[in-house]
């Protein structure tokens, strides 16, 4: 089924000269040549600007950069790939690489390479796409070893009203000897401008169907993909994106389901992603070198390549969180923002070597973009270079007394910087840049290249509840080199444990996943069962597993890794999806019925759900605690095994409880829809405090 994974890296001298002699190619420079004499004129600006650039001490080797200004367009090249713009709207429309005359599929101009925004009015709240195209276009710089060119669009409050309420600035670079280019976007609100909520922007390629079959996201994520017109004669299932292949070109894709969001993946996670031509043997890859201009942190989920084939760095989006992150500008807000720069990378072997031996390469250049990471050679004064950025260290450490007496390393702790907030904040925060990075076994952690500013220090520790703020702001300057020493995070606590269901880390991961419906596969999670989670339909296996009578969960006796179902969702019963309740029963000695219990609860996801707690009585009226309408992440019917954390503490008087078993009802009251619903965390019952 799937293309046999083989993994060789070559050594740095070896992939040298590879790059060397499979990127020249004598029929693209022919192209190229051709392309220029045809044209000529061009109607772009140079800026006068000297920037002396240390070049790379091998970039001598290769053909200088160049920039060739045609009547509407403009075409970089350096003698291993070149790239055409548009002008002014500053779209990729070609991409000749390999002794391909395009990479990108022959689209509609606009339709190849852009970046775009879905926004609204607020008051309207119709969602508008903006392809952003640029009314200017200019040359940042323009010489034997970088090119780097600007397109821009000022906005205009008498213009179209389509346009976002943005000044927009989308730069392109080619560097010498480098296999790819880099794409980087400043977007600014001044004071004063009209009211808007940014709902998701991007970059977009797509790429030429008959060429790019095969598609990877990960060592385990990877496969042969079927194309656009297999989708459209095959059957949608519950939503428009989740199609069932019933008639694809490649036959052993029959009978799979393709759903774009199985490709999603967290932004820690999601460094490298594209696809492989298998002839001529050919990768196009988008790198992320760094993710401090993603939005929400380092566990946001997101889009990343899919069919199309359909290559995407998203920058910021409500996926997997719902409302909460778009991003809104009220009262004449300013704003300005600089996302990417993003890597596309392109790289080749010869056609009797393995191509998957693209995938480990990719690999290998994404490592080399990330440590080059501040870029030396981007030119906005708004991206500042290594020395004008700071770092913050210091060691995590977690004070539980019913744990260990002493205090405990934050192994492996989750420690970053982002806009100042509540704790936990981060996870929404979409305006500024975040910088996180996780802490060793002993809980040491040094954040690097962060950028002047005034920032909260966040963190969490898998293992632990809940989130832990610093008390002090950092204040970053060029240069900064802050210890903030031990920091202490202390958990939420009330007294010893008396049981507990599920891990504390933010998934839903070590819970019951079923298999999927035989008939509703993606082969490739039936060989990775690790992330069978990203399996299609499995919220309705729970009516299959609980036809009639809803999840009873007794401590002591059942186990949360196959008798705690990863998502409480809702039952098919007839035609309509009903609320269910879930019981969990325990044991209690009750000694003291004037004690106070609780019940910590913390919710990996939750989407149009409402989560009420009952407490021996599962009668509507004894309503003990309800979280209220909560949640619009999706997470259940994307599939992802989280969203967004929320975090519950729920007193219980041990009035409530009786001394012997006990039952606490779990209902989640909205039906009407198969992904309504939560995915728990962990659920904890403490005990009164030894001296209380
Ligand atoms: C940092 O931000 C906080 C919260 O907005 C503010 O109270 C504080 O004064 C700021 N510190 C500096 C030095 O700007
Ligand atoms: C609770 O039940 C246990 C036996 O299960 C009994 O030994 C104990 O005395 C009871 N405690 C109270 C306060 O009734």
């Amino acid at each position: 089924m799937m293309m046999r994974k083989k993994v060789v890296m070559s050594s740095s001298q070896h992939k040298r000269r590879r790059q060397w002699s499979s990127c020249s190619c004598l029929v693209g420079w022919f192209g190229i040549m051709l392309q220029l004499m045809l044209l000529t004129e061009c109607a772009v600006i140079t800026t006068n600007q000297n920037i002396t650039k240390k070049g790379n001490n091998d970039q001598e080797s290769y053909p200088p950069v160049r920039l060739h200004r045609l009547r509407n367009r403009v075409v970089m090249e350096n003698g291993l790939v070149s790239i055409t713009l548009s002008v002014p709207a500053g779209e990729v429309i070609g991409i000749q690489y390999n002794g391909i005359q395009n990479l990108l599929e022959a689209n509609k101009l606009d339709n190849r390479g852009y970046w775009d925004i879905v926004w609204q009015h607020p008051e309207s709240r119709e969602n508008i796409i903006d392809k952003m195209e640029g009314t200017n276009c200019r040359v940042i710089m323009e010489d034997e070893s970088q090119v780097e060119i600007s397109f821009t669009r000022t906005f205009d409050d008498s213009a179209d009203k389509r346009h976002v309420p943005l000044n927009i600035d989308k730069r392109f670079i080619l560097l010498r000897g480098s296999c790819g280019f880099y794409s980087y976007g400043i977007f600014e609100r001044l004071e004063g401008w009209p009211d808007v909520d940014l709902i998701q922007g991007r970059i977009v390629f797509k790429l030429d169907e008959k060429l790019f079959t095969y598609m990877a996201i990960s060592d385990e994520r990877q496969r042969i993909m079927p194309t656009p017109e297999d989708r459209e004669k095959g059957q949608p299932l519950a939503y428009p994106e989740a199609v069932l292949l019933t008639d694809p070109s490649n036959s052993f894709l029959r009978g799979e389901v393709d759903d774009k969001y199985q490709y999603s993946c967290d932004n820690n996670k999601c460094w490298v992603h594209g696809w492989i031509c298998p002839n001529p043997a050919t990768g196009f890859w988008m790198i992320t070198p760094n993710i401090e201009f993603k939005t929400a942190g380092p566990v946001k989920q997101d889009l990343t390549s899919h069919v199309g084939p359909t290559v995407l760095s998203m920058f910021f989006s409500t996926h997997y969180a719902g409302e909460s992150l778009e991003i809104s500008f009220r009262n004449g807000e300013p704003w300005k923002k600089v996302f990417g720069p993003v890597m596309i990378y392109l790289n080749s072997v010869s056609q009797d070597d393995d191509p998957l031996k693209l995938w480990a390469d990719a690999k290998g250049q994404m490592l080399l973009e990330g440590e080059s990471w501040p870029y030396d050679f981007v030119l906005s004064e708004d991206y500042p270079f290594a020395h004008q950025r700071g770092r913050v260290g210091g060691r995590l450490l977690v004070q539980d007394s019913y744990i260990s007496e002493s205090l405990i390393t934050g192994n492996s702790a989750y420690v970053g910087l982002a806009a100042p907030g509540e704790a936990g904040s981060w996870q929404t925060e979409n305006k500024g840049y975040q910088f996180w990075t996780q802490a060793d076994e002993e809980g040491y952690f040094v954040i690097k290249n962060i950028r002047p500013g005034n920032y909260s220090l966040y963190a969490w520790v898998p293992g632990f509840l809940g989130d832990y703020k610093y008390e002090n702001y950092i204040i970053i300057t060029p240069g900064s080199r802050i210890v903030v020493g031990n920091l202490v995070y202390q958990p939420p606590r009330y007294g010893p444990t008396l049981w507990e269901i599920g891990i504390p880390e933010r998934t839903a991961l070590e819970f019951f996943i079923p298999d999927p419906n035989p008939k509703l596969l993606n082969q490739l999670y039936s060989v990775d069962q690790a992330q069978k989670y990203r399996q299609y339909g499995l919220w309705d296996r729970y009516t299959e597993l609980y036809p009639t009578q809803d999840l009873v969960f007794t401590v002591g006796v059942d186990n949360y890794q196959t008798d705690w179902f990863f998502a409480h969702v809702t039952r098919l019963s007839g035609n309509h999806y009903v609320p269910t309740t879930w019981t969990i029963v325990f044991d209690l000695q009750l000694t003291d019925a004037s004690a106070i219990y609780m019940l910590q609860l913390a919710l990996a996801s939750a989407c149009e759900a409402e989560l009420q707690v009952r407490i021996n009585n599962p009668d509507p009226g004894a309503l003990y605690f309800t979280t209220n309408l909560i949640g619009k992440d999706n997470s259940i019917a994307r599939h992802g095994i989280h969203g967004l954390y929320w975090l519950y503490y729920i007193q219980v008087p041990g009035t409530l409880l009786t001394n012997g078993t006990n039952s606490i009802f779990l209902t989640q009251t909205r039906g009407g829809l198969p992904w309504r619903g939560v995915m728990y965390d962990y659920i904890r019952l403490e005990g009164p405090p030894p001296n209380s």
